[in-house]
């Protein structure tokens, strides 16, 4: 069994399927890539002076005095001195170069109904918003959070912020009041931007009224500008509460921007941790743009003539932040933006918008690709894909079934797949094939992008044999690198910094490194979970369901999971005063995990118990509850106080899913 994904390895259909040496780039392909078969050759040459070069695709209002200033690791500075506006890169430049026509974005509603917006037209809104954020008395530096669904004013209101240099703070909109308020206050962000609801399964889903509540617990925010996309009634704060087709409508659509400093803080996206509290990963502006433009256009081979895009994740994740914003546009990409869900009004949705706005490059994620293997072949095979020439997965491992099942399926066996592994922190692709030359093999992330420096090691941080197995690494400082967590230097230090020692980033991902050595990624070697390419930390469902009255102690773990990756199994032990009223208990903590984080945390399974496994010295052991979760046989329990404690908790067991 393969150890993240739970699949058979080496079975017979499965190698039947697998070219001897892997998939070699298309001919076509290969003869136009951006990435040219000397680029990794490039960048070990001069690594600093490649990605000096891809700087160069920005515009800079004043160039930079030194590339890269790393004399105070881990805290890098890239393309110091240098002056640029984020925002002008991604739409002005290219209205100004006559582009201005070029379709930005093809969104797609999820109720059918849909919206174009060309550069020239983004431009306009970009400007507007920034005015009416100025209004608002948004400054350069002020924290803005965005709660939104995904219609254009999501990447309207980031492009608004980056614009006049306030610092964007997106939550995605299916965190609960509680997550969106201790974000806010954590942030300590002055504007919310937010709406009546968006469209999810067919329905309204209401965003207004969690903003509403999040604000009873969190103080500071002076304005809440609300767009209207559900026409839902909504309750009113006077002096607070603003439309946006009121104050943004009436504005002006010119606006000089000013250039900010390279390292002006962009957006800070929070991520789940090893403890319950979310960091807040900051990202500054000159060496992200230029990473995730860079990777956009080498990893997805992106002609901006002729490619349509379509990154199909919500903008809410650092994925949408790069792959749907930041990097298409500064590239001038045509993109298809998505509101719903997959199955919204039928499960082949997706295709009919490929087929219907020629999408030649698509981005998902396993997880995704799964359900769709689940749904069956039948439902792709009813729409015309030929329009699609590369493909890309990112969030989890990609186990080769759904390698081999997406490249046959949905690329009809001509699509090289690439498959890009990076973090919320990383900013932008790490370690990834290029479509142009690398020869594929499913399931591996393959190389270090040009100019990355990775290295698999073992527990004293020594690079591993070709064969085994270790800790992913990052060597060198990158430019769409974290620079901090917001407001906790000590914790950005401790958290990625301090396991190998001075600058030596620690991912948090076990990885295998194979004879040629490619790396192969294994998930997840902290309490961190992967739950449809989603990170939720167990201590964070673990202090949800302590927080319900009725619970005493609780023990989460991540559980194999055929279509999610992971599933979320909660123990819990109860209080003494407590009663275990079975189904009805389990529904209210699933719900009370809901409210206190979202639905993405809650749990598939939650078992009452009477004890937990502990070592002596007072651990919970995980390794047991993910065995018995995932109905395995027990590992050792000589280090329990109590191997009772194990029967206790199988004999209690129903059947896993
Ligand atoms: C974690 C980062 C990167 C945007 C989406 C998730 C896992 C991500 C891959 C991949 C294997 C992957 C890792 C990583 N991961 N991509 N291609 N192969 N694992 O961002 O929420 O910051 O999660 O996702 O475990 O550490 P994130």
């Amino acid at each position: 069994m393969s150890e993240t994904t739970g699949q058979p390895e080496g079975n017979q259909a499965l190698s039947d399927q697998l070219p001897e040496g892997g998939f070699p780039p298309p001919a076509e392909l290969a003869a136009a890539a951006n990435a040219g078969p000397d680029v990794h050759e490039r960048a070990a040459a001069d690594r600093v002076g490649f990605w000096e070069d891809a700087a160069r695709r920005l515009d800079w209002a004043e160039p930079w005095e030194q590339a890269l200033d790393w004399s105070n690791p881990p805290f890098a500075k890239w393309f110091v001195g240098g002056k640029l506006n984020v925002a002008v890169n991604c739409v002005d430049r290219h209205v100004d170069a006559g582009h201005g026509d070029q379709v930005a974005y093809h969104w797609v509603g999820e109720p059918g109904d849909t919206r174009t917006l060309t550069y020239a037209e983004l431009k306009d809104e970009v400007c507007r918003t920034a005015n009416a954020l100025t209004e608002l008395g948004v400054t350069a530096g002020d924290r803005v959070a965005i709660y939104l669904p995904m219609i254009p004013e999501a990447v309207i209101s980031m492009l608004a912020c980056a614009r006049i240099g306030a610092v964007h703070m997106v939550v995605f909109g299916g965190f609960s009041p509680d997550a969106l308020a201790s974000r806010i206050t954590d942030a300590d962000a002055k504007v919310v931007i937010t709406a009546d609801g968006g469209y999810r399964r067919g329905a309204p889903s209401p965003l207004k009224p969690n903003v509403d509540e999040a604000l009873t617990k969190t103080e500071g925010v002076r304005s809440v500008l609300v767009v209207k996309r559900t026409e839902t009634d909504v309750e009113w704060t006077e002096g607070r509460d603003v439309w946006w087709h009121e104050l943004v409508a009436g504005q002006s659509a010119e606006h000089e921007a000013q250039a900010f400093d390279a390292e002006h803080p962009l957006y800070i996206m929070y991520t789940s941790g090893t403890t319950a509290k979310p960091k807040g990963i900051l990202h500054t502006s000159g060496g992200y743009l230029t990473q995730v433009s860079y990777t956009h256009w080498a990893t997805f081979d992106l002609k901006p003539d002729t490619d349509v895009f379509w990154t199909a994740a919500d903008v809410g994740w650092v994925t949408g932040h790069s792959y749907i914003v930041y990097g298409p546009l500064a590239n001038r990409a045509t993109s298809v933006m998505y509101e719903g869900t997959p199955e919204t009004p039928h499960r082949g949705r997706w295709w009919e918008i490929v087929q219907q706005y020629g999408v030649t490059i698509l981005y998902t994620a396993p997880t995704t690709i799964r359900t769709f293997m689940k749904w069956g072949d039948d439902v792709p095979a009813g729409f015309d894909l030929s329009s699609l020439r590369l493909l890309g997965s990112v969030g989890e491992p990609i186990n080769p079934e759904a390698w081999l099942w997406y490249h046959k399926n949905i690329g009809g066996g001509r699509c090289p797949i690439v498959d890009t592994w990076w973090q919320t922190e990383t900013g932008a692709h790490m370690i990834t094939p290029l479509p142009g030359t690398t020869t594929l093999k499913p399931g591996s992330a393959q190389r270090p992008f040009p100019g990355i420096a990775a290295s698999v090691v073992d527990e004293e941080g020594k690079p591993i044999e070709p064969g085994a197995t270790g800790y992913l690494v990052l060597t060198e400082p990158w430019p769409s690198m974290l620079r901090t967590i917001w407001g906790d230097d000590e914790r950005y230090v401790d958290t990625y910094w301090s396991r190998y020692g001075q600058g030596v980033y620690f991912a948090g991902d076990g990885a295998k490194l194979d004879e040629d050595g490619d790396i192969w990624l294994l998930g997840r070697v902290d309490d961190v979970m992967n739950v449809s390419g989603h990170r939720i930390s167990t201590t964070e469902v673990e202090s949800a369901l302590v927080s319900h009255p009725t619970v005493a102690e609780a023990a989460v773990v991540g559980a194999t999971d055929p279509t999610t990756g992971q599933g979320i199994v909660a123990f819990v032990i109860l209080r003494g005063d407590a009663v275990d009223s079975g189904e009805d208990l389990v529904k209210a903590l699933r719900q009370h995990v809901r409210k206190e984080i979202g639905p993405i945390a809650s749990p598939r399974q939650i078992m009452v118990v009477a004890e937990l496994p502990k070592t002596r010295s007072g651990k919970i052991m995980r390794r047991l509850l993910r065995d018995i979760a995932e109905n395995r046989e027990l590992g050792d329990v000589s280090t329990l106080t109590d191997s009772s404690v194990m029967d206790l908790i199988s004999s209690k067991l129903p059947a896993a899913p």
